[in-house]
């Protein structure tokens, strides 16, 4: 007598799952790598590659972190999150020093994180970044 037929459980928790899915739209987004789990920015600090491979105004994307990295014309190094601010999508594309998002087309300034186009609104999320031995090193901590 205490179980009560689960059809009814069911509906409520089908309905509770398909909303915020279907609101992000994530999944269309994140599928298109071969299966790679969703896209995320480092939650360590990681090593990057070869400090020389970011010339001065210039930008690299390391795909496989979901980080951008650019130098300033005065060889400060900047490290963003790839990871697109409208809807989450890693964006796989840099030209110069334009990132373009595969899934809207939002485009972001490498140099500085801010948005060139819509949709997105918000800028790229900073990281901390350092050279180490001759590499660069990014993510929360480093
Ligand atoms: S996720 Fe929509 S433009 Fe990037």
């Amino acid at each position: 007598m205490s179980g009560r037929p689960s059809a009814s459980r069911r509906t409520v928790l089908r309905g509770a799952a398909l909303t915020p899915v279907a609101g992000l739209g994530l999944a269309a987004c994140s599928g298109g790598d071969g299966g790679g789990g969703a896209p995320a920015t480092p939650t360590a600090p990681v090593v990057l590659g070869a400090a020389s491979e970011v010339s001065k105004g210039g930008a690299q994307l390391y795909l496989d972190e979901n980080v951008v990295v650019s130098r300033a014309e005065n060889g400060s190094l900047k490290a963003f999150s790839s990871i697109c601010t409208h809807a989450g999508c890693a964006i796989n594309k840099l030209t110069g020093t334009t990132l373009v998002c595969p899934c809207h087309g939002s485009e972001f300034d490498a140099m500085t994180g801010a948005v060139l186009r819509e949709p997105a609104t918000v800028p790229l999320h900073d990281l901390a970044v350092e050279t180490k031995a001759g590499k660069i090193v990014a993510g929360p901590g480093a």
